[in-house]
């Protein structure tokens, strides 16, 4: 049986519903990413309530980055854990991989954003139990989390004990971001842990309470409050004879200095109102217990969908669920009015990425924003804007001018955070050195692209004016004085970089790169000159602020002499400087694998530099962005030959090509891109 079932969902529910059918514990890591439950504010990653070995447990609140410690880059800390809930049936702890797991299923409503979980189990002594698990994040208010368990005996009378509570010893792969911090019962019932980062000195109020029922009606059962070493938690126990149900509800909520409603107060302040706002939400939030909270936050859901549902006509199902899946994860992992943050590579699903923004902000994720929430979209460039400062710094530290955007973005004053040290090298044996910080520039012609774009769709004046001119021309000066002259082709290059496709490193004349800067730099020319024709009062006031004069010298005197690479004779255009001149090897050891990279397990960096082959669509992303640059026959020629070269070991790759499979027709070919694309 395939353990993920996509047709779970029947009546209205049909294509709503993503179930794990089998619990296996190889999948632990996809299923806690895929089943994420968020609000752009946080997100908890989808770790099973009991503990396993493997499992991770993310708690991730948009903006709260820190630096462990000086050795590495900064990255969203992984907040106490309220997921946690150990429960011990007679006292022996229940755990699907130890006794027998009658039913089974995992179930994410992407409709109400509601996790679920059924179990029968037999206790390795026989004793059987029924157990169901929900969880919610709250889509109405971004602070709360809603968990409840319903545990009812088959077999026989339970003495049932319930250990739960907050945990702060959670790392990040062993990062301890969050000092000791402070710890409180109120009442009995509250729980309170407060801890501040190391280095940035963010805040974070954790609180959570639980409320206990037999039979649906409420118990006051005595609660051991026990506090040790960064962990707060409750320990009750209660006798549950056969074919009653116990209903525990956890009941938890999250405040950090760095939310948005504190952003005018000192940290001292803000840090202060954590703890009381967080304490007083919950409160409230018990009056109101799961179910009704669950509601408040199923309607914010439904209110969401009901605008922005695609409905597809599909023979496979799977393909509007894919997309409900899609839309649901871009909902959970955006912040939409807050410009002081970004989006992360794997949102705030995870640890992997740091929770830094990339390129893929821009060119994949803002796409679906502009079309169905112009605010959000503006709200994420604005982000861009913020950063300017870590760009032009960038620029001025490799010696150059303008805005040289980071490679990897966190919070807004950082500047480039990339990681200098990836995975091991499987010739030298070292940490393989991450080099896209260094020569990954593109990213500064994608926001540059991005803008336009947004101010193509929307009109936004008053962002063009604040925002959007800025980043466009500081963004083109900055190619302006990269670019490298060639005596002999009597033209300008831009050598030594890495293009979207990250096999290839110290690469001259990326093609993406070579086109996109130079499209930058004209938007800049344009922007420059319509500004001071049509507008001479606001390009005057300007002018005052940014360097327009010399902008617009330094580009107009290049722009015409900037090498973009053209197609051979077989109507080719390479990737960069002697792309057609390297290693071809069989790549069907490497197509289509479980996970990504296995050709790293027989060649190191060094080698796959020399070999023709693409982690990542590349060229083709510039056929999808410069759509009307080339001829339909041009690119037809090189999505074959690109795809034959293709990995896709990027998820960010498939789904270039299959727009671009589907723009020419191939739609054999753009369906199957479709349905293997990762949302
Ligand atoms: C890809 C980049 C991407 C980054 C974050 C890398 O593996 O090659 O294109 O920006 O992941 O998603």
């Amino acid at each position: 049986m395939n353990y993920l079932q996509y047709n779970a969902g029947t009546g209205s529910k049909e294509n709503w519903v993503v179930r794990e059918a089998v619990f296996d514990p190889r999948y632990l890591g996809k299923c806690e990413s895929i089943f994420c439950l968020g609000n752009g504010y946080l997100n908890v990653r989808s770790a099973l309530e009991e503990r396993y070995v493997g499992e991770t447990r993310d708690l991730l609140v948009t903006g709260t980055f820190n630096r462990a410690d000086e050795t590495e880059v900064t990255e969203l800390p992984n907040l106490p854990d309220i997921t946690n809930v150990d429960i011990l049936l007679d006292g022996k702890r229940f755990r699907m991989d130890a006794g027998t797991l009658q039913e089974y299923r995992r179930e994410l409503d992407l409709q109400t954003g509601e996790l679920s979980r059924h179990v029968v189990w037999a206790s390795p002594e026989g004793n059987r139990v029924k157990l169901d698990f929900f969880r919610f994040v709250s889509k109405e208010n971004e602070h709360l989390i809603g968990g409840k368990l319903e545990i009812t005996p088959l077999s026989q009378e339970v003495k049932i004990g319930i250990h739960s509570g907050i945990d702060g010893r959670v790392t990040n792969s062993g990062a301890q971001h969050f000092l000791e911090g402070s710890k409180r019962v109120y009442e009995g019932e509250y729980l309170e842990m407060v801890s501040r980062t190391n280095q940035s000195g963010v805040t974070a109020a954790v609180h959570t309470t639980h409320r206990v029922f037999l039979n649906g009606k409420a118990q006051t059962v005595p609660a051991l409050p026990v506090i040790s070493r960064r962990t707060i938690e409750n320990q009750m126990e209660i006798v549950v004879p056969a074919g009653e149900t116990l209903v525990v509800e956890k009941l938890s909520c999250v405040h950090t200095s760095r939310d948005l409603a504190y952003e005018k107060l000192s940290s001292e302040e803000a840090a202060k109102r954590t703890a009381a706002d967080g304490l007083s939400v919950l409160r409230t939030a018990r009056q109101e217990g799961y179910d009704r909270l669950f509601e408040k936050s199923r309607e914010a859901w439904r209110l969401y969908w009901e605008p922005r549902d695609v409905k597809i006509t599909c023979e496979n199902g799977f393909d509007q669920l894919a997309l409900r899946f899609a839309l649901y994860h871009l909902a959970i992992m955006a912040k939409t009015d807050d410009s002081r943050v970004g989006i992360g590579a794997k949102g705030m699903s995870g640890e992997g990425y740091k929770g830094h923004s990339f390129w893929d902000t821009e060119i994949f994720i803002l796409p679906y924003f502009m079309f169905t929430d112009p605010g959000a979209a503006k709200t994420l460039l604005e982000y861009r804007y913020h950063t300017l400062g870590g760009a032009y710094a960038k620029a001025k530290e490799y010696g150059f001018l303008g805005a040289m955007y980071p490679w990897e973005s966190a919070w807004a004053d950082d500047g480039e955070v990339t990681p200098k040290l990836g995975g091991a090298d499987v010739v030298t044996g070292k940490p393989i050195p991450i080099l896209t910080g260094e020569l990954e520039q593109h990213v500064s012609a994608d926001i540059a692209y991005t803008v336009w774009q947004y101010w193509l769709m929307t009109g936004d004046r008053e962002f063009m004016e604040r925002c959007g001119v800025e980043i466009i021309t500081q963004t083109g000066r900055f190619w302006a004085s990269r670019l490298e002259w060639n005596p002999e082709k009597k033209q300008f290059e831009i050598n030594d970089v890495i293009g979207p496709d990250e096999y290839k490193e110290h690469v001259n004349n990326n093609a993406y790169t070579n086109y996109m800067a130079h499209y930058n730099m004209e938007l800049a020319l344009k922007l420059i000159r319509e500004l001071r024709e049509q507008e001479p009062v606001f390009y005057t006031g300007l002018c005052a602020r940014l360097p327009l004069e010399e902008t617009e010298r330094e580009i107009s005197e290049k722009l015409d002499l900037i090498y973009l690479p053209q197609p051979d004779d077989r109507g080719l255009i390479p990737q960069f400087d002697g792309y057609f001149g390297l290693r071809e090897i069989d790549l069907t050891p490497y197509k289509d694998r479980e996970t990504v990279g296995t050709i790293y397990n027989d060649y190191n960096a060094e080698q796959i530099n020399g070999i023709m082959v693409l982690k990542q669509a590349d060229l083709l992303v510039l056929f999808y962005l410069l759509d009307d640059l080339f001829p339909a026959e041009l690119k037809e020629k090189n999505y074959m030959f690109y795809e034959a070269h293709t990995l896709h070991d990027s998820s960010l790759s498939k789904s270039t090509h299959c727009v671009l499979a589907c723009d020419l027709g191939l739609s054999e070919q753009a369906y199957r891109g479709f349905t293997r694309a990762p949302a």
